[in-house]
């Protein structure tokens, strides 16, 4: 007697002979009507391709789940190996089409783009070494949990991820939070590091416009405990020093403190539960007009309008140490202990950005709130005031409204958040940090805009050489001295073709921007010389060739 698993395996083999077969028929007719055009044989295809399919489709799956263990893998194999059988015949006539783009809200960086990007981040972690900072990295995404609650009316956007079965997970919103993370996790006290990475951001695009949801931000942060406002105030040397160097345009850098706010709120009669609302309202000044703020807070946060009126009276206030004084003279702010402790801290804060001669840039700003709940005291943010700063284009939407058609538009910004770490920490140790982000993207764009209507070529390689000839049957030599040049260090290039002409070669040269040509003949060879040639201005010059690397390295010192 046969068992039943047995029958059933017959049977399954049974199907494949017929499979098989029809496969073979179908491959033949196949390659018959390709060659020949023949109707006849594509009708006879399809309905060979049609039978199989559907065949194998249906049947196989059932027959696996009540087949014994030993032959599943057999058959999932026969399957695997039909269904791309039938992907290959359908791709005769039922080709896939692809819609071509990138996911909304993301895009690609072509190799002119990354070139300015790259120069843009060399000058930045140029700046954060010379600082002594390290680097970290952490995943991309995190437990939902531990973004959750960071944000403020910003949580919205926490991109969340499909449940994969198990955690719970969404895609970072920023670095500061993974980075307090990482402390925590690891028990770190004391770090000064940088982070250069791509955050996610459930934005709409469609409605602002110039904003992305996946894009780099850039960080800085000091953790530790020390005396007050010296990683401030580093932090701040540091946008100073990064917006100057990419001279990007006349640019301020906005000060204020989270305890300044708070205390402010208390002593205008916001009630303690609403003051993490009313301020990210009060964050919308740079945008919006006063009036339109005076609105929000009435209308909707519900505040009385005497108390927006209050309000109104400070957050107008900007200055330097002189309105740091007159402040911690205020009869009615001087109340408030939070207050007072903000505005002695920006003193000194402002004593030390003194000495680091950057005060004609630096105001205090009671209006500067930023949104982010976790921030605890000093805050800032640079924005660029040169009135011709180029408008971000979006190549994907057409010209930009972004939001520097409304304010010049920020283009860093942080603070100090010493409760974030101690938020992770089970037994709610304090980490106190202080660090800046500095807004890559828009500095991205406005590199790109610049780059666009300058004369100035972006190269996207960095070729110091072309390896060229004039002659024929030279493409030996080339090599030869090609990979000399590369194991001595020389960025160079050659041409892959046997008898290239040296027009060509020469053109490549100029489409890419390489500023020198080794040309090797049949004298040169025999001279023990190469003619090295300066593509801008033609000039040739025979260079012994011991002497060529150095020559080389000389004249592209500063290519
Ligand atoms: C080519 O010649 C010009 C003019 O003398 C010079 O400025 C440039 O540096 C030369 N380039 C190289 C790579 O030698």
């Amino acid at each position: 007697m046969i068992p039943a698993d047995g029958l059933k395996l017959i049977f399954c083999f049974g199907l494949n002979i017929f499979c098989w077969s029809g496969a073979c028929v179908s491959f033949f007719f196949f390659f018959f009507c390709t060659a020949k055009m023949n109707t006849l044989g594509l009708v006879t295809l399809r309905v060979c391709a049609g039978l199989m399919g559907r065949r194998t489709l249906h049947v196989l799956p059932r027959l696996q789940r009540s087949s014994s263990g030993m032959t599943i893998p057999q058959i999932d194999e026969e399957v695997a190996r039909l269904l791309q059988l039938k992907a290959q015949l359908d791709g005769d006539d039922g080709k896939q089409t692809f819609v071509l783009k990138t996911p909304k809200g993301t895009r690609d960086y072509n190799p002119k783009q990354m070139a300015i990007r790259e120069k843009v981040f060399n000058t930045i972690f140029n700046c954060f070494k010379r600082h002594g900072a390290e680097t970290i990295d952490t995943p991309v995404f995190e437990l939902k949990e531990t973004l959750t609650g960071k944000y403020g009316e910003d949580s919205k956007l926490i991109y969340d991820l499909k449940d994969q079965g198990g955690e719970l997970l969404s895609l970072r919103y920023d670095l500061t939070v993974p980075f307090a993370r990482y402390l925590a996790m690891n028990k770190i006290t004391n770090i000064k590091r940088y982070h250069i990475a791509k955050v996610y951001r459930r934005d709409n695009p469609a409605m602002t416009r110039g904003r992305y949801r996946e894009f780099y931000q850039c960080d800085f942060d000091i953790a530790g405990q020390y005396d007050p406002m010296i990683p401030d105030a580093e932090c701040l040397k540091i946008v100073h020093e990064i917006l100057s160097e990419l001279e990007l345009g006349d640019f301020r850098i906005k000060v204020n403190d989270r305890r300044i706010l708070d205390g402010m709120f208390a002593v205008c009669g916001v009630p303690d539960e609403k003051f993490r609302t009313v301020c990210s309202t009060v964050d919308k000044l740079d945008k919006l007009p006063w009036e339109e703020v005076k609105n929000e807070m009435v209308k909707e946060k519900g505040l009385p309008e005497e108390v927006a009126d209050q309000i109104g009276g400070y957050v107008s206030l900007q200055g330097g140490m002189d309105l740091v004084e007159r402040l911690l003279e205020d009869p009615k702010l001087s109340k408030s202990s939070d207050a007072v402790a903000g505005l002695k801290d920006i003193k000194q804060l402002f004593v030390y950005l003194q000495l680091f001669r950057i005060t004609d840039k630096v105001a205090f700003d009671l209006s500067l709130a930023r949104g982010l709940d976790y921030y605890t005291g000093v805050i800032y943010e640079a924005i660029l005031t040169q009135a011709g700063v180029p408008q971000t284009q979006d190549p994907q939407n057409g010209p930009g409204v972004e939001e520097a058609s409304v304010s010049v538009g920020s283009i860093a910004g942080g603070g100090r958040y010493d409760g974030l770490v101690g938020m992770f920490d089970p037994k709610g140790r304090k980490v106190p940090c202080v660090g800046v982000s500095i807004g890559i993207e828009r500095i991205f764009s406005i590199m790109e805009q610049k780059a666009e209507t300058s004369a100035e070529k972006v190269r996207t390689t960095e070729t110091q050489v072309m390896v060229a000839s004039a002659q024929k049957n030279l493409l030996e030599e080339r090599l030869k001295l090609t990979a000399e040049l590369w194991d001595a260090g020389v960025k160079a290039e050659v041409m892959y073709k046997k008898n290239p002409k040296l027009l060509s070669q020469l053109q490549h040269c100029e489409d890419t921007g390489i500023p020198l040509v080794a040309i090797l003949g049949e004298q040169e060879l025999k001279d023990g010389v190469v003619k090295l040639r300066n593509v801008t201005t033609r000039e040739e010059l025979n260079i012994p060739r011991d002497s060529l690397i150095e020559e080389i390295k000389k004249r592209t010192a500063d290519c």
